[in-house]
């Protein structure tokens, strides 16, 4: 058999096949159908051969094994039995490799997922490297869809069903170690070992695996995983119990938002209980079907493709010069969020360097640093030698000592211009000529910082989010002299830290996501004051789908912040922004929200309750008769009216940006595709007449922004 069409190489060596995947013209290997039609053809033909002892299946792309199917396949699948069918032919190929009749070894290096691991879930046995590139895992479920290449069937019967459901239902990657663990894969390569000799490692295991006694030996291990669990599962009614509390949980996370993990569970389910895995591959190739022509589906694959253009977006049109590479930080202020951004640094590998105005305030923000790292060790997604590492990455002072050679300076100082102001301006004449200044604001003016400076080109915003390891996105703001340098270098920092950036085109009030979250806040907050209960509220707008009811994010960001922020976009917006007082008196009264243990509910441990005096600080004027269709309407279209203005205003380049900013920065609900993309989905002429008809209710700050009045008339859409 003579080797190489378009993705596969085929040795012999001492009676073992070596087959090494590497397409051509690709980055990465990709299971398109032109690969998967070459990968049957030459299964066809290794069925035939008899002198073969064990197949070997190896990448030939260094730190990257299968990447997955190619998504562009499924996205224009708008009937289910084209799904099917799709589901089915891929199930076909790699039911070949499961007939082979030899052994088969996969050698995997760097990410396998997808359709790649349902390839190598075909095989016999797995080895892993132990490399950071190794991520195994299969995240159907955040495109809407499920395994469909098998990984629904053979996953659960490898490594049982409640661990196969953590991996199926999160979508979840784990590196070699986990995978180990889990009993994905069989054997764990030392990282030391270069890709040059994973073939040799791989021909030794087949060489190893010719006895029955290292075979039984290699699967009695998968086995002994968790034999409490596996008994559960091999019993009819402890299997009913499983998936009884598995639909539960689920629902209870995704209410009901997210269908393909209630079809994953169903193709475990009752996939599980066939004998021959062939009738349980026809119920996972159904149930793709039907997950693949969800609306949820379709969204989640566009905002799959809105976080790869941002993978790609330099952050300025035609730049061609080169981004500065920061390998030092300083971080001024080492508060709530100078401590976050600290750990963060550190957490990849950077030296931060972190002043306060006395040591006792730089120790906190050490100790705010440590705790985050602390929930990784708890998590056992680190170990305390590797935390002790990072943390000594960290160090601090009450001056400006240690700042002399670092590249960049993140300014998270109290929220108060003259202070900033006076730091910009200090810190200046310290800092070598070639470091950026970025301030952490959320929202002060980041031209009257950059004009402190002697190098206003050099000073930007960089916006994280609270809690910063956690957020994903950051805000890059531009200054009036920021220059295009310092603004491609920022983005490609932000996204090397595994930030998801979006650059602000102006400097101006609440930037762009602060400013759109603020139009649904305001509005909340009125019809409180028009008579809503607080549990109404909040749970109309979970169930649009925000991750929480915008009272309880009042109570999580701190109602003395928001009543700040509230305060700055009135006086830059006027009265669609206004709060009317109500957060200033419940701020007087001492309640600050999840912080300080009593805002719109009162904290108690881990449990929560609407506290019913709150009501006497909300000056209820009792006109409220709205429902929950109406209260969502009331709180998401000024969100839309808002992001039309700005994009009007040029404050953001594209709609992809409010979407990716709501998204990543509050949570809008991916599900929809992003706040635009919801937008266009509903059409631009319903979102009109709705706006028009909550101008006539409620007043002026409904009235549609010229820009969806303007795509009214000529029919056009965000997208
Ligand atoms: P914080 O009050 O927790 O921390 C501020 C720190 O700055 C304190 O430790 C204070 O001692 C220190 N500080 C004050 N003057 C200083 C000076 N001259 N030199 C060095 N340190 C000084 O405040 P937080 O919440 O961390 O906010 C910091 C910045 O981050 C503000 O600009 C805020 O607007 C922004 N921000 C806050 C978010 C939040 O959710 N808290 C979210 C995004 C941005």
């Amino acid at each position: 058999m003579e080797a190489h069409i378009l993705a596969f190489r085929f040795e012999v060596e001492d009676n073992l096949g070596i087959l090494t995947l590497d397409t051509s013209n690709e980055k990465v290997n990709i299971l398109s159908t032109p690969v998967m039609q070459e990968l049957n053809k030459f299964l066809d033909e290794l069925n035939s051969r008899t002198d073969l002892k064990a197949l070997i299946l190896l990448s030939g792309k260094e730190g990257n094994f299968i990447a997955g199917a190619r998504i562009e396949e499924i996205e224009n699948i708008t009937d289910p039995k084209d799904g099917a069918e799709k589901a089915a032919m891929g199930q076909a190929v790699f039911g070949k490799i499961a007939a082979l009749p030899f052994p088969t070894i996969a050698v995997i290096d760097g990410a396998c997922v997808g359709g790649g691991l349902e390839l190598v879930l075909a095989c016999d046995y797995r080895l892993a490297r132990d490399s950071e590139k190794t991520r195994i895992g299969l995240p159907e479920i955040r495109l809407g869809i499920i395994p469909g290449f098998g990984g629904t069937q053979r996953l659960p019967r490898l490594i049982g069903i409640q661990r196969a459901l953590d991996f199926i239902l999160t979508g979840k990657l784990v590196d070699a170690q986990r995978a180990y663990r889990a009993g994905v894969v069989d054997r764990v390569i030392p990282k030391e070992f270069p890709m040059q000799q994973l073939r040799r490692l791989g021909v030794g295991f087949a060489q190893e695996i010719q006895s029955s006694a290292a075979r039984e030996k290699i699967v009695a291990r998968r086995n002994r995983a968790n034999p409490q669990t596996l008994l559960l599962e091999k019993n009819i009614f402890g299997r009913k119990v499983l998936f009884d509390q598995a639909r539960r949980r689920t629902l209870a996370e995704t209410k009901g938002h997210y269908p393909a993990a209630e079809l994953a569970l169903e193709a475990v389910d009752k996939g599980f209980s066939k004998k021959d895995i062939n009738d349980g591959l026809k119920i996972e190739a159904e149930l793709l079907g039907k997950a693949v022509v969800t609306s949820v589906s379709k969204n989640l694959v566009k905002v799959f493709y809105l976080t790869e253009a941002v993978k790609k977006d330099s952050g300025v049109e035609n730049y061609s010069g080169a981004a500065q590479e920061f390998n030092k930080i300083g971080v001024l202020g080492a508060g709530l969020m100078g401590g976050g951004i600290a750990q963060l640094m550190a957490h990849n590998d950077l030296p931060a360097r972190m002043k306060d105005i006395n040591l006792a305030a730089v120790a906190k923000g050490m100790e705010a640093a440590a705790r985050v790292f602390n929930e990784s060790v708890k998590r056992r997604r680190m170990t305390p030698k590797e935390m002790q590492n990072k943390m000594a990455l960290i160090s601090g002072s009450a001056d400006y000592s240690g700042f002399k050679n670092v590249d960049l300076v993140i300014e998270a100082i109290v929220e108060i211009l003259d202070v900033k102001k006076k730091v910009f301006a200090e810190i200046d004449t310290l800092l070598p000529p070639h470091a950026i200044l970025a301030s952490n604001t959320s929202s002060l003016p980041i031209t009257e910082m950059a004009r402190a400076t002697k190098r206003p080109d050099k000073v930007a915003g960089l916006h994280f989010f609270n809690p910063v390891h956690r957020m994903p996105l950051v805000e890059i703001i531009r200054g009036t002299e920021t220059s295009d340098a310092t603004v491609v270098s920022l983005v490609a920092f932000s996204k090397k830290i595994g930030k998801t950036p979006i650059v602000v085109m102006k400097d101006s009030a609440g930037f762009l996501v602060n400013r759109i979250l603020g139009a649904y806040m305001a509005e909340a907050g009125r019809m409180l004051i028009e008579g809503a209960t607080i549990e109404q509220l909040d749970s109309a707008l979970v169930e649009f789908g925000m991750p929480m009811g915008p009272i309880n994010l009042f109570d999580e960001v701190g109602i003395d912040v928001a009543a700040k922020v509230s305060h700055i976009l009135e006086n830059a917006f006027g009265g669609r922004m206004a709060g009317d007082g109500m957060l200033d008196k419940i701020v007087e009264s001492g309640r600050l929200g999840k912080k300080n243990g009593k805002g719109f509910y009162i904290y108690e441990g881990k449990n929560k309750k609407v506290d019913p005096a709150i009501y006497a600080f909300i000056p209820k004027t009792g006109k409220f008769d709205g429902n929950a269709a109406e209260m969502q309407d009331r709180c998401v279209l000024p969100m839309i009216n808002e992001a039309a203005m700005c994009l009007a205003e040029g404050l953001v380049r594209r709609p992809a940006d409010v979407d990716i900013g709501m998204i990543f920065g509050t949570g809008f609900p991916p599900f929809r595709g992003g706040l635009l993309r919801y937008a266009d989905a509903r059409g631009i002429d319903n979102i009109v007449g709705k706006l028009e008809t909550l101008a006539g209710k409620y007043g002026e700050r409904f009235k549609p922004a010229e820009r969806l009045m303007e795509m009214k008339q000529s029919g056009k859409k965000f997208y």
